[in-house]
């Protein structure tokens, strides 16, 4: 085992003795799969855009196919990366502590494909499309391979109502689903431990959670490059990439079991 740095061990210390770890995820876990960050996907000719010009149901309203062709863009960098080390450290995690909760911002399902299971999608999945109009009840999923490969126009249209369909993700502006905000609340208030990983925790309500946790007492640790909007209230700070960090925690957790 190499020398790990003291937080390292200082973090690992810690998680040992935790009975309820959580996880609150951002962009960043997904950045060295190569992933953009939510800002970082403004490039080429998105980089003329603001995302809230994108990212919004007026947005939406008043273009809904520079919205559509956008999210398509986004669709497509996803679909040709895999799961970091960050993501797989996070899958073992889980087989230590069976009550961790990933809650995550991100809408790639990396935390998914890395062996993930209890995972709290706060800002929806863009892998998923729905009726704009909800017709058949919340969220109405439209599953796009069942669409007539004959009608291309962008965005498509609903089978069921021939409203717009859109991507199944939360807009700017938009509350988050009910169940999502729900379930991240009681992993914050019951977690002892909340590992805060690549997010600049600039939206809220996902960055009231660490907040939340370590008013309920949790130790809060963070994983960053960066300094964050939650780097005040971190107990340890492990300053550097996920994707190196995270592994390393793990393994100082599973060698000194
Ligand atoms: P941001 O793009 O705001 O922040 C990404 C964070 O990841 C920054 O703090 C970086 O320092 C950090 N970072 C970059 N590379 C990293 C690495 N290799 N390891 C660890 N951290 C790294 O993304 P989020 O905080 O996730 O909301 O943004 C939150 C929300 O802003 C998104 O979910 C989206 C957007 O509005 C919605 O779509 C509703």
């Amino acid at each position: 085992m190499t020398e790990y740095g003291e937080l390292i061990q200082q973090a690992a210390h810690v998680l040992r003795g935790a009975r309820h770890p959580a996880v609150l995820t951002g962009a960043g876990v997904s950045q060295e799969s190569g992933v953009p960050t939510f800002r970082e996907a403004l490039d080429g000719l998105w980089a003329q855009y603001d995302p809230e010009e994108l990212a919004t149901p007026m947005a939406f309203q008043r273009n809904p196919k520079l919205v559509w062709d956008w999210y398509a863009h986004r669709r497509a960098l996803l679909g040709a990366v895999q799961p970091n080390p960050a993501h797989l450290a996070l899958a073992r995690l889980e087989q230590r502590f069976s009550s961790l909760r990933i809650i995550t911002q991100n809408v790639d399902d990396l935390h998914e494909q890395a062996g993930s299971t209890h995972i709290i999608h706060l800002h929806g999945n863009i892998a998923r499309s729905k009726c704009v109009a909800n017709c058949q009840g919340n969220p109405t999923l439209i599953d796009l391979t069942t669409l007539d490969p004959a009608d291309d126009e962008t965005p498509p249209k609903c089978p069921h109502c021939g409203e717009f369909v859109r991507p199944d993700v939360v807009w700017f502006h938009e509350v988050l689903p009910a169940h999502a905000i729900q379930d991240a609340t009681a992993a914050a208030q019951r977690c002892d431990v909340m590992l805060v990983v690549g997010t600049s925790g600039l939206v809220s309500p996902a960055s009231t959670l660490p907040h939340l946790a370590k008013q309920h007492g949790a130790t809060i640790i963070e994983i960053n490059p960066a300094a964050s909007t939650i780097s005040p209230i971190a107990d340890i700070k492990l300053t550097g990439p996920a994707g190196l960090l995270l592994p390393q925690l793990v393994e100082v957790l599973d060698v000194e079991a």
